[in-house]
Order: structure tokens, then C-alpha cells, then sequence
């Protein structure tokens, strides 16, 4: 036999993800990936339309405008912005220009899964510090900070537990950690914190010379299928993540639309005040069912499936997909055997999926 090629990589082979069917008949309602249950700003969908009619033309590689758009709504240095293809692009990026192998990459133990792609893409070894009542410890992640750390990701609020560390928290671990380590603040659902505890975690980026914190328009923005991110980084690591990130990264259509969406202030509005309203709403209900929840601070709700066996999230989220043409995945990670992350949808989404568990819950066996 032939000598084959040799990656570096031996992932594990799992089935490529898909959108499932709805059942015949049935529209899908889906629920199961934190999308925006509003939409997307209708100045920000004309925007992508228009620029549309000129496809042969390439994006600007800079994304100067709406690198000069965020820093004018948020007061920030358009040079220490960086866009991303979605802000996973960006999570990518800062992992490549900091970690290899024989680095090492800690998160918080119930931390969002990328942080734990980007590791294991760069065969660097990844560590999860404890945390209590699924809060971010701030000593534990100290912890961890060998000389051989080169980065800390923590998602606030963080995906799938919705819990924020507390600003004066994030703030004593700065503090604490050695400076040969960046502290990543991934800020993907940073819209629905108070607006007083993002600006705080914004100023610690703007402020520090080894804090980034990274932003997205796929979330309250509800931009997601563009892929548009965008990370506040010190002046001196901008070179770097700049030759590590695709040249033409942002297409033209999603450029323009995340530069509109910023200018619709309502609409951001509209959608912070719905998605609290609709975490309260279900949360309510979920509790009257007898279901175990984190009350968090994202547009979801981690819920748990109460069971003998670990099937019972499993068998809801059939149930659902079949009765209703509700889409809902399982959480999938350590510590979280028996539990879904509910996205929240619009209010008629909402009670269509509070009257589907209700049906399961007593639904003779
Ligand atoms: C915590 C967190 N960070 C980052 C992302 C990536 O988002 P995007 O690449 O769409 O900006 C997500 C998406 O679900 C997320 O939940």
C-alpha cells in the first residue's frame, strides 16, 4: 500500500449537523440554537438587498465602514476593532495567535463548547476550572494559570448555562491573572446584561493590554445566517489577528446590514425588552410545570428533564418535533446529561412550546 498524507488532526467522526424535516405539514419552529425570535432590523435587510445588485464587486477587506460605524455607537478606537466571520471566526483567530501545542487554554467547566474547538484544532491542551452553582470561579481559573497558559475564554453571559459572572469578579480575576495571559471576554449575548455591566466589561477591554472582549450581530442583532463579529483588541495584537483572519472575511451584503442594523436603535430595543419578557414568561411556566431551570441571561433557558434513565430530554425534544414542529436539541455536554437549552422564541412560539410540554408531562404511558 501507498504511503498516505498525514494530518495532524484525528478528529472523531461524527455525523455532519443538519437542519432536521418538520414533520409533513408542520412549519419548523426552531428553538434549538439561540437565534433572534424577532427577525432582524428591516433597515438592516434592505441594506444586504441593495448591495445585493452589485455581486461582482468584492467586499471592502477592511470593513472600514462598519469598523468606523461601531466605533462611533460605542465610543470605541475603529483601529482596535477587527470584524469576523461570526465571532466564532474571531475565537479562532485569537486562539491561533497565542496557542499551540504544549499551550495551554482554560474555560470555566460548563463554558461555551467553541472555546474547546479552538483547542482542540491547535492541539492545545484545554482545561476547565470547577465552578460553583454553575458560576464561574474566579480563583479556580487562577488557578490553572501556568506559565504555560496562554488564554482564558469565558463566555458572560455564558452558552448553554445563560449565567453571567459577576462584573467585580471578572474584574478580581484580571486582577489575579498572570499578564502573560489574555482573558477573553466573549460577549456574544453582552446586549441582554445590564447595560451598566457591559459597559464595565467593554471598559476593562479598552483599558487592558491583554483583554479582548469579542461582540456578534447574530444574536440581539439577529443577523446570524450573515455571520458578522467583531472583537475590541489592544493596538499591539491587531497585526497579528489581522493576518490570521480571512482577507475578504465579511461579505458585502453582511457589511452592509450589521453598519444599518447599528443605526436602528429600536429595534435592539425592542428586542432586549421582548427576550427579558419571554424568559420571565416561560421561566414562570417551567417552574409551574415542576421543571428545573437556569434563569439566566441569555435569549435562553437551560432546562432539566427530571428521569430515570438519561433519555428524558431526549424523548421530550422527539415529542416535541413531532407533535408541534418544534426543533430543540439536547445540551450534549459533560454535567449536562438530561437537559435542553430552550431558545425563546415570540410569545405565540412560546405557549405552542409551554402546551407541548404540558402534553408530554401527561401523556399516559
Ligand atoms: C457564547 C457564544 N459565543 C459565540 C458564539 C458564536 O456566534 P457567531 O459566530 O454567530 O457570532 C455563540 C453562538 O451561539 C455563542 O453562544
Amino acid at each position: 500500500m501507498t504511503e498516505r498524507p498525514r494530518p495532524y488532526l484525528d478528529p472523531p467522526q461524527r455525523p455532519p449537523f443538519a437542519l432536521p424535516l418538520p414533520p409533513a405539514g408542520k412549519r419548523m419552529i426552531s428553538l434549538a440554537i439561540n437565534e433572534n425570535a424577532y427577525g432582524a432590523s428591516p433597515r438592516a435587510v434592505e441594506a444586504a438587498i441593495a448591495r445585493l445588485s452589485a455581486p461582482h464587486r468584492y467586499p471592502d477587506p477592511s470593513s472600514s465602514e462598519l469598523r468606523l460605524a461601531i466605533g462611533t455607537t460605542f465610543d470605541l478606537d475603529p483601529d482596535r476593532i477587527i470584524c469576523g466571520n461570526g465571532s466564532e471566526e474571531l475565537l479562532d483567530v485569537i486562539g491561533r495567535l497565542f496557542a499551540r501545542s504544549g499551550d495551554r487554554i482554560i474555560m470555566s467547566q460548563s463554558g461555551f463548547f467553541q472555546f474547546a474547538l479552538v483547542a482542540s484544532r491547535l492541539g492545545a491542551e484545554l482545561v476547565r476550572a470547577p465552578e460553583r452553582d454553575l458560576v464561574t470561579d474566579a480563583d479556580a481559573l487562577t488557578a490553572l494559570a501556568t506559565p504555560e497558559a496562554k488564554l482564558v475564554y469565558l463566555a458572560i453571559p455564558n452558552n448553554p448555562t445563560g449565567v453571567a459572572m459577576p462584573i467585580s469578579e471578572v474584574q478580581r480575576l484580571h486582577a489575579a491573572l498572570p499578564g502573560h495571559v489574555v482573558l477573553v471576554l466573549d460577549l456574544a449575548y453582552g446586549e441582554f446584561l445590564a447595560p451598566g455591566d457591559l459597559a464595565a466589561l467593554m471598559d476593562l477591554a479598552a483599558k487592558s493590554d491583554n483583554v479582548i472582549a469579542t461582540r456578534t450581530f447574530s444574536k440581539a442583532y439577529g443577523l446570524a445566517a450573515l455571520r458578522v463579529g467583531w472583537a475590541l483588541a489592544p493596538r499591539w495584537m491587531m497585526p497579528g489577528l489581522n493576518l490570521l483572519r480571512g482577507v475578504g472575511n465579511i461579505n458585502a451584503p453582511a457589511q452592509s446590514a450589521a453598519t444599518a442594523a447599528l443605526a436602528d436603535r429600536d429595534f435592539l430595543n425592542r428586542v432586549v425588552e421582548g427576550t427579558a419578557k419571554e424568559r420571565d414568561f416561560l421561566g414562570g411556566h417551567l417552574t409551574r410545570l415542576g421543571l428545573r431551570h437556569v434563569q439566566g441571561l441569555g435569549n435562553f433557558l437551560l432546562t432539566e428533564f427530571p428521569g430515570e434513565d438519561s433519555k428524558r430530554a431526549q424523548d421530550f425534544i422527539d415529542f416535541a418535533m413531532r407533535e408541534a414542529g418544534i426543533w430543540l436539541r439536547p445540551v450534549g455536554e459533560p454535567g449536562f446529561p438530561n437537559h435542553s437549552r430552550i431558545g425563546l422564541g415570540s410569545r405565540a412560539e412560546n405557549e405552542l412550546l409551554v402546551a407541548t410540554l404540558f402534553s408530554f408531562l401527561h401523556r399516559r404511558a
